[in-house]
């Protein structure tokens, strides 16, 4: 008779490490509080998405965090496996929205005024993530200001290179004519797009048989950048089905506010290059 592989099931003793133990399930499950009373249905979704959120930006952020300790050993294939992983969180990030989807704006206005002002203004994860990987606006600040911790690691994410300062000076070491100025600029300003960068990546594009790590590295750094820009149009789409034209509980225009953050690119002069790249005269600049 099958047995379905039960034999090979071992009972836990008292002392052993269980699931429970080891992934803290308990202290998980007791982390969703809703504010309603009564309890409206879909605060609980909207608590536990937000929740799978912040885990999975801590999770990308120890990725980018390794990603960057990459670049600056000359590490190009470990970089690459990393961002290939961040890259795939993404995906799931942006697809999830879908979940939240699923809740109409009048189930979502059985709790909205219980959250005001609480914003994902406030994920200083999110944030922090902007400033690692390359966008840094310090503005942003003020809303973490009654919070010391998220405000120290914001500030820490602010004065450290970026993911595309430490890229731009692998270039450098590699022998590519990257301008000193670019090199010693001030770290916790946003990087500004530069031509001579812009070109020097094109050569990298022109050539990527002999520049191929560098060539996989910087494709690699565009999936990133799509990466959080599909998620940004994602949710700037749900927030309009969602809210309409008001304003979020941030204070912000809403809508209109999130619109034009999908101008944000961590990495320019990558975006720009394409402007250059191939034969055709067609589309050029
Ligand atoms: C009903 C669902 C949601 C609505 C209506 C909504 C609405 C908004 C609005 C209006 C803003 C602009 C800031 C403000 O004035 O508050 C914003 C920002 C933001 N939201 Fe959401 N949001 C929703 C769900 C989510 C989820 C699930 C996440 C996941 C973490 C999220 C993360 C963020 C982040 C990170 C920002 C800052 C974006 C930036 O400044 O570029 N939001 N949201």
């Amino acid at each position: 008779m099958d047995s379905h592989g039960k034999e090979d099931l071992i009972e836990p003793t008292r002392h052993s490490v269980t699931y429970g133990s080891y992934l803290k399930v308990r202290e998980l499950l007791s982390l969703q509080t809703p504010l309603t009373v009564p309890e409206q249905h879909d605060e609980v979704l909207f608590i536990i998405i937000h929740q799978v959120y912040e885990l999975w930006f801590k999770q990308i952020l120890h990725e980018a965090k390794k990603a960057a300790a990459a670049i600056d050993a000359d590490n190009l294939m470990l970089f690459n496996r990393t961002a290939h992983r961040i890259q795939s969180i993404q995906t799931i990030l942006t697809h999830q929205v879908g979940i939240l989807e699923t809740m109409t704006p009048s189930d979502f206005n059985t709790f909205r005024d219980r959250l005001n002002p609480a914003s994902g203004f406030q994920s200083w994860q999110f944030r922090e993530l902007e400033f690692y990987l390359g966008y840094k606006d310090a503005a942003y600040m003020k809303f973490h200001k009654n919070d010391p911790s998220a405000f120290a690691a914001l500030e820490t994410a602010l004065a450290a290179p970026s993911v595309y300062d430490r890229f731009l000076r692998l270039l450098k070491r590699r022998g590519f004519a990257i301008p000193d100025d670019v090199i010693s600029r001030t770290i916790s300003d946003n990087y500004q797009a530069n031509d001579q960068v812009c070109q020097e990546i094109v050569k990298i594009y022109k050539q990527s048989d002999k520049y191929y790590d560098l060539y996989s590295a910087l494709e690699a750094m565009i999936d990133l950048d799509e990466g959080v820009l599909l998620w940004r149009q994602r949710h700037v789409a749900m927030v309009e089905r969602m809210i309409g034209n008001r304003r979020g509980t941030g204070g912000s225009s809403g809508v209109s506010y999130l619109s034009k953050t999908l101008s944000k690119r961590f990495f320019p002069d990558i975006w720009d290059a394409r402007n250059y790249i191939g034969d055709s005269e067609y589309g050029r600049k």
